[in-house]
């Protein structure tokens, strides 16, 4: 069984009063039936950690740099997360591969390293809406996991997110055809690669989930949770989408 995951990616969002949503959010879910993660701004990670002690969120990063340490100003290693108290990091996002650069290689080389440092890395993949349009979304979705999955990976140090780039913070989702043909190509390519550990490994839908689809989307076979940009920065609108999760647990 997989256990389903909700994990909200607060992106470059959020100062000190924001804690108080974390705060909230483990309040409203002490014992939860799926895992949650937030991914707050790397400079808010250990503060969120220490309110947090104690409560079943677990916390991420949302890049690390690929060398353990180095002459490298203004990044962040992946132990460097992990003595933040991240247990996560998000790697490859679209935002960065589009604001950065990032290329899949560079993703893999992330990914080797956050799974060194002990965190579980979460790949994300997702076509552009011009990819989709000229009929390439499997071709560009089956590219990126081939080139972005690092060796090594496995069911436990390694979550994949597909996220259409075209969805991401636009209020625009796919239909439940679109992300069912995606995640039951990357399920069979990861059981193609990996085996038993690619059926373990758990796939989530990201892009515009919000309380009012979440259901729906949970609903779709392969969708073992969500990665959550914008409706993860209030407890009020995070928090039905993790009902939802916790009800499709069920
Ligand atoms: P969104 O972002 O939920 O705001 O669309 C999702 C993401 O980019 O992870």
């Amino acid at each position: 069984m997989r256990r389903k995951i909700a994990i909200g990616n607060w992106k470059m969002h959020g100062l000190s009063p924001q804690l108080g949503e974390a705060e909230a959010l483990s309040e409203q879910h002490p014992d939860p039936a799926c895992e949650i993660v937030l991914c707050p701004p790397a400079t808010l990670i250990s503060r969120m950690w220490e309110l947090l002690i104690g409560s079943a969120i677990s916390l991420g990063g949302q890049d690390c740099h690929p060398a353990g340490e180095g002459a490298h100003t203004g990044d962040i290693s992946a132990a460097m997360l992990a003595d933040a108290g991240a247990e996560y990091v998000i790697l490859g996002h679209s935002e960065r591969r589009r604001d950065h650069g990032e290329t899949n290689e560079q993703v893999a080389a992330k990914a080797t390293s956050a799974h060194a440092a002990g965190l579980l890395s979460v790949i994300c993949l997702g076509e552009t809406e011009a990819e989709r349009d000229a009929g390439r979304t499997i071709e560009v979705v089956g590219d990126q996991l081939s080139g972005s999955l690092p060796e090594g990976a496995s069911a436990t140090n390694t979550v994949i997110a597909y996220e259409p780039v075209w969805a991401i913070g636009t209020g625009r989702t796919p239909t439940r055809d679109q992300i069912a043909e995606v995640h039951e190509t990357l399920r069979a390519r990861l059981v193609e690669r990996l085996g038993d550990e690619g059926d373990g490994m758990r796939l989530l839908y990201g892009g515009s989930v919000k309380a009012g689809n979440a259901r729906e989307i949970f609903g779709i076979p392969q969708v073992d949770g969500a990665l959550v940009g914008g409706a993860s920065l209030r407890s009020a609108e995070f928090s039905p989408i993790i009902e939802a999760l916790e009800a499709a647990s069920a």
